[in-house]
């Protein structure tokens, strides 16, 4: 797509990350208004103090979308994963957020590709993830994008229990 790049996340870049996957969680899952449990969670897990140590460490990464130097996506690659279905060890795609306002642009898809692209370069040849059952949109888009359903698994919140489907991929 024109105007958008893909990269490394910078780390003057944590807090426009925070209000981007903070704005990107509430659009997809509070589709009923902001729970308490949802809030709580952005604000711990978005938090651009944590996002920031994400950045520093060498065992996450951020990949992000640029549409003139502003973030419209982002994704979080985690090294130090570990497949629940198959219990070993392999990269995880922690998230892949786009502004809402970009979908349908090839925005997901280019930063899908930077993700693996980083992945395959660090020497891993397979990359999971996690998905909400009930995001068929995102599943549908994995699918075309040549990632295979496992199993499925518990995503524990503080009251409730989601279940996500495992996915996987051979990267070529
Ligand atoms: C799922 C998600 C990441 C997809 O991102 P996206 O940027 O809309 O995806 P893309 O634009 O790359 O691909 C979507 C479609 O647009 C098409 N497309 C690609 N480039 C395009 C372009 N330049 N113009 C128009 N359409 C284009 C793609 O071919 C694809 O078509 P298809 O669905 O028929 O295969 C996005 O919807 C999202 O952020 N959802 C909310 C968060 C979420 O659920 N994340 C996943 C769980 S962690």
């Amino acid at each position: 797509m024109h105007d958008i790049s893909f990269g490394k996340a910078e780390l003057s870049e944590a807090l426009r990350l925070s209000v981007l996957l903070k704005t990107v969680y509430i659009q997809t899952y509070d589709i009923e208004g902001i729970t308490i449990e949802s809030a709580n969670f952005i604000t711990k897990a978005f938090a651009k103090e944590r996002i920031e140590g994400i950045i520093k460490d060498h065992r996450s990464q951020f990949m992000v979308a640029r549409h003139r130097g502003n973030l419209v996506g982002a994704a979080e690659i985690l090294f130090d994963s570990m497949c629940p279905i198959r219990k070993i060890a392999l990269p995880e795609l922690g998230k892949l957020y786009v502004l809402e306002c970009f979908y349908g642009k090839g925005v997901g898809y280019g930063l899908l590709n930077a993700v693996e692209n980083e992945v395959k370069k660090q020497g891993f040849k397979e990359l999971h993830l996690m998905v909400y059952i009930k995001n068929t949109r995102a599943i549908a888009f994995y699918e075309r994008q040549g990632y295979v359903t496992l199993g499925m698994t518990d995503f524990k919140m503080e009251h409730n229990t989601y279940k996500n489907l495992v996915m996987n991929k051979v990267l070529n």
